[in-house]
């Protein structure tokens, strides 16, 4: 869980980067071409295939950790963590994983969908005709409920990342005094900073 955890992790940052060129003023050029780019490139689309099984992976392996738990406690709900330390983050783990794994079932049938398949306008970015995902987007964008679903979305995102960042340090068995703060804040600044980037895209989209 924790490894395939940290690999999705640094794929957020790449998608981040990519998307945040959706911000970029002019006319969606960057990211149509950037998008192209990730389509047609081989290397990207092998690590993609690499990308969904670690997605499942990492479903699958926490829905049975969930059921087991459960199990272990006799159906009580909160039995894997009755300290009353333990945060509401960790208790509800599975709850927001789900969430997100709903998220992303969502968003790929949408935008993913479309770029693989969707008969969209071309653009013409120096002699080479690109789909223009960017414009598909910003319609997309336009819609209140479909920017609300994003910014709930990247709420579950951060509070799934508040514990779990941490939490996949400690199961690798890293747990030092000096570094184990470090690792936990740097955590924490990850679940707040790139959700709120993500979020940050649609409510913008929608706003000018
Ligand atoms: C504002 C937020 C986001 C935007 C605008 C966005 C946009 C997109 C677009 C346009 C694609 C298809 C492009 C392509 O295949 O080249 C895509 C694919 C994808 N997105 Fe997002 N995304 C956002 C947030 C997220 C988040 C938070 C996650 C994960 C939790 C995520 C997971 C994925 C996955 C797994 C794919 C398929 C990747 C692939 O096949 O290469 N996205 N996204």
């Amino acid at each position: 869980m924790s490894l395939t955890g940290l690999f999705l992790c640094t794929f957020l940052i790449v998608h981040l980067i990519g998307n945040l060129q959706l911000l970029i003023n002019d006319g969606g050029k960057a990211f149509n071409a950037y998008a192209h780019f990730m389509s047609n490139n081989l290397f990207i689309q092998v690590t993609a295939k690499g990308l969904y099984a670690m997605i499942l992976l990492h479903a699958i392996k926490g829905f049975l950790m969930a059921l087991n738990n459960r199990k272990a406690a006799g159906g009580s709900r909160y039995a894997v963590s009755t300290s009353k330390n333990a945060s509401w983050t960790s208790r509800n783990m599975a709850l927001l994983g789900s969430w997100v794994f709903i998220f992303i079932g969502v968003h790929m049938a949408h935008f993913w969908r479309q770029m693989k398949w969707g008969e969209l306008n071309m653009m013409n970015i120096d002699g080479v005709m690109v789909k223009n995902l960017y414009e598909y987007i910003s319609v997309a964008y336009e819609n209140p409920l479909i920017v609300a679903f994003y910014v709930i979305s990247m709420i579950m995102i951060g509070a799934h990342l508040w514990h779990g960042f941490g939490s996949a340090f400690q199961t690798l068995g890293i747990n030092h005094k000096k570094y184990t703060p470090i690792i936990d804040g740097f955590g924490k600044g990850f679940s707040v900073i790139i959700p709120g980037l993500f979020a940050a895209i649609p409510v913008w989209m929608l706003l000018t």
